[in-house]
């Protein structure tokens, strides 16, 4: 997304010319999203279930923003939330009870009781992720005088190829009902009597997952459970094969979401369960490589000891998007203005931010002599203001909602002054 000049563009718009980087104080750091691609990667996903019946439950901890829970709202997906504000951000946003999923393995009671009392008969379904929770559940129910419809979010023990710190599918993690519990799982449900609906049987085994080979083992286990419960006479109302649908940080992706989809739905189909709905959690592959995070750049610093290094900083920090420091995760960094250098045609910088913590730094990137004014950090559109904070005293970033060729929408960052009445209490 570049225009003839080579400046970077998003949604038609040069990104330049939305920071007013000349200004004394330019808009950066800022994330910008282009919303009409996001809703486009959500039907392009939908055209993997081939005709199947299946919900695209957004999961909605990616990227919170109205404009975008709107839109993919707008376009057919539900949504999986997990803390009472995530609840309250989709039924805001217009979501029907009926698509909404609530995960997390420590679902306090209020948030519980918030997903059994949304509209008639509550959300689509609370995701159970242990024996001792299906029990409290069925208590908050019957205390409200409701039936609360629950699903098994089980725990396969699959080991997804991902970071660690976002596998979440093996033995030790702390989520998912673990297979050996099911048999309790079942009784729990049965004591329940009408307190409980059961609705469906999901996994879900980790994030930034780049093949679907795990992704279908986690499938087949749930296949298996799912026939095991027809076989008792009851069947499921869907089954959910998670999400974790990997995107092209730099370091290449060969498979697309549809295809998660596409071979989901033929694995489910030739198990029998042709008719049934299949539900996947999608979030990152969303949202992540249609929102970026202009920063402008401060300076560069030079140091002629052996070996000479340079640094170049911007003016965003680990505080505005966190993932490099906490896993490592590289994205690409680019000169706003212009096409980036090929590696090894131009010196490497450390791109580092502001903050003051040596993991504040988003890795080497090769930069031309002439420096640019702002650089642009790509694929930055889930997890990256959601996951923001306001250390070292330091405000959120700005966010511009792109639609339709013209900004539809701007969440501005506090200025220094606004974010120390914060902290100032009057
Ligand atoms: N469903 C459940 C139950 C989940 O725990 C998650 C993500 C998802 C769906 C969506 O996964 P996705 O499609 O986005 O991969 N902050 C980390 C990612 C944490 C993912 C947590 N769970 C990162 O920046 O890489």
């Amino acid at each position: 997304e570049r225009d003839a000049h080579g400046a970077a563009t998003m949604g038609g718009l040069r990104l330049e010319d939305l920071l007013d980087l000349g200004a004394d104080a330019p808009r950066t750091p800022a994330y910008v999203y282009d919303v009409d691609a996001i809703v486009q990667a959500a039907r392009d996903l939908a055209g993997g279930f081939e005709g199947a019946p299946h919900l695209i439950a957004y999961a909605v901890k990616a990227n919170t923003a109205g404009p975008i829970v709107r839109a993919l709202g707008a376009a057919g997906c539900g949504a999986e939330v997990v803390s009472g504000g995530e609840l309250a951000v989709a039924l805001g946003a217009g979501f029907p009870a009926d698509v909404i999923l609530f995960s997390g393995v420590a679902k306090t009671s209020r948030e519980i009781d918030q997903a059994i009392g949304v509209g008639d008969r509550g959300i689509l379904a609370l995701q159970m992720e242990s024996v001792e929770e299906i029990t409290r559940v069925a208590a908050r129910a019957r205390a409200l005088g409701r039936k609360a419809r629950v699903s098994f979010r089980v725990n396969p023990s699959v080991e997804a190829d991902t970071h660690a710190h976002v596998a979440t599918g093996h033995d030790e993690a702390k989520f998912g009902i673990a297979l050996a519990d099911l048999p309790a799982a079942y009784e729990a449900i049965d004591r329940a009597g009408d307190a409980l609906e059961l609705m469906g049987i999901g996994c879900h085994i980790g994030s930034q997952l780049t093949r679907t080979d795990e992704y279908l083992e986690g499938a087949r286990v749930v296949l298996d459970l799912a026939a095991e419960r027809r076989a008792t006479g009851k069947p499921l109302a869907y089954l959910d094969f998670g999400g974790g649908y990997g995107v092209d940080y730099g370091a290449g992706c060969p498979v697309t979401p549809a295809d998660f989809a596409r071979a989901a739905t033929r694995l489910a189909a030739e198990r029998g369960f042709g008719g049934t709905r299949i539900v996947v959690e999608p979030g990152r592959a969303l949202v992540a490589p249609y929102g970026v995070l202009c920063a402008s750049v401060v300076m560069a610093k030079r140091s002629r000891g052996e070996p000479s290094r340079r640094w170049l900083m911007i003016d965003a920090g680990m505080n505005d998007l966190v993932r490099p420091a906490l896993y490592g995760a590289k994205h690409r960094i680019e000169p706003i203005d212009r096409p980036p250098p090929a590696a090894g045609e131009a010196p490497g910088y450390r791109v580092v931010g502001p903050v003051c913590e040596s993991s504040d730094d988003f890795g080497e990137h090769p930069f031309a002599e002439l420096l640019p004014r702002a650089v642009v950090i790509r694929d930055a559109g889930a997890y990256g203001f959601v996951m923001a904070s306001e250390y070292n005293g330091r405000g959120l970033p700005t966010e511009i909602f792109l639609a339709g060729g013209r900004v539809a929408a701007i969440h501005e960052s506090r200025d220094a002054a606004a974010w120390a009445a914060s902290r100032l209490f009057g």
